[in-house]
């Protein structure tokens, strides 16, 4: 393991592959400004969400778990004029934060945070009908994580792509006795992947600035 050389790799294609867009930087500056922990996407990964979105060309993102908005942004600018993500979160100073600084980037008028409890939240897209989504990007309370896929498969239609993050933890999700309901809240998602005849799914082990980490993405059949 050499953590130190995943950093400068991924600061090597980071510097190599991404704009110099300065909205990203300011947010993550507001971020540290506001003491929110650092614990978004990495740059890089951020860009893959919007490349995969693009690709797709999403106009319905829902994002579980907003933080300060930053894979937000990445989401935000992918969707385009017209498009909406409506991104969840628990923590209402972070939602608070994540709108200040959604707004200052330019995309108030595409993306709709929402204050409160993921599962207290999803009963009320459903009701209102705010789906199906193109893409649903899973990344709030790990232990909740299978309970949140199976809300995402409500809120799709055929050919949604749904990526849920941090699945490898330092590799502790090979752990099945683990204590940490994060770990165990994998294993049951990965294990509803595996078993959801709607879903074909792969995952993929990721080291970088962010450590030995992964996501799994999956397609809605
Ligand atoms: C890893 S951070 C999200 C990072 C963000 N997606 C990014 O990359 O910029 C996880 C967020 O989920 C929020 N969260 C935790 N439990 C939640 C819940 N039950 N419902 C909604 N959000 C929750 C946390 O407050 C935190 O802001």
């Amino acid at each position: 393991m050499n953590p130190e050389a995943w950093t400068a790799v991924d600061e090597y294609f980071a510097e190599r592959l991404l704009e110099r867009d300065r909205g990203f930087a300011a947010l993550l500056a507001a971020n540290a400004a506001a003491g929110l922990p650092e614990i978004d996407v990495s740059p890089l990964q951020g860009k893959l969400l919007h490349l995969l979105a693009r690709a797709m060309g999403a106009r319905r993102v829902l994002e579980i778990g907003t933080l300060g908005g930053y894979s937000t942004l990445w989401l935000a600018r992918a969707v385009g004029e017209g498009g909406l993500v409506i991104s969840l979160e628990y923590q209402l100073r972070h939602a608070e934060v994540a709108r200040a600084n959604l707004a200052r980037a330019g995309v108030a008028d595409r993306v709709d945070v929402r204050a409160g409890a993921a599962l207290d939240l999803l009963p009320k897209v459903e009701a209102r009908r705010e789906g199906p989504f193109d893409l649903v990007f899973i990344d709030a309370d790990k232990s909740n994580q299978d309970v949140y896929l199976a809300w995402a498969l409500r809120l799709s239609r055929p050919g949604t792509v749904i990526i849920g993050d941090n699945v490898v933890r330092d590799g502790e999700v090979l752990d099945a006795d683990s204590v940490n309901p994060a770990v165990q809240g994998i294993r049951r998602f990965v294990d509803l992947l595996a078993s959801e005849p709607r879903l074909s799914a792969t995952a993929i082990q990721t080291a970088g600035a962010k450590g030995w980490d992964g996501f799994a993405f999956a397609v809605v059949d």
